[in-house]
């Protein structure tokens, strides 16, 4: 069963950005199953490089638009982004680290609220402003 599944109370309006998301959703759920099933370290950690590489793609695609438009809470969702790439940078490393163990709830738990967290609680916040500037 699927970690996270999309819903329409997810869409930021703007396509590109949901499509972006869809596929961050769909890595989480490929992680959050590699290790329920006790798939192996490198399967796992090749899982984590990509959502990493992804959400860094993710990320710049993001700010250039909300730069190049004007958005008055750009300097704010930078800062938010930085927070979030470091989360999921700390967390990778704790669970290289045998900190956190295959399976474990808190992993779920940060998988989920890591990417849920962020669209909802930050995301949301832009979808009038590219609805403005005729975005869909
Ligand atoms: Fe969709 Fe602000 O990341």
């Amino acid at each position: 069963m699927a970690l996270i599944e999309w819903t329409d109370d997810f869409s930021v309006g703007v396509e590109v950005f949901d499509d972006d998301h869809k596929i961050l959703i769909g890595m989480i759920n490929e992680l959050h199953e590699a290790l329920n099933e006790g798939r192996g370290l490198d399967l796992v950690e090749d899982i984590f490089d990509r959502l990493e590489d992804y959400t860094n793609t993710h990320l710049a695609s993001e700010e250039s638009l909300m730069k190049s438009t004007g958005y008055a809470g750009y300097e704010e969702h930078k800062l938010a982004h930085e927070d979030w790439i470091k989360k999921l940078q700390e967390f990778k490393d704790k669970y290289q680290n045998e900190e956190l163990i295959l399976a474990d709830v808190a992993m779920n738990q940060f998988l989920h609220s890591w990417l849920v967290d962020h669209i909802r609680g930050v995301d949301l916040l832009y979808k009038d402003h590219f609805k403005e500037k005729g975005y869909t």
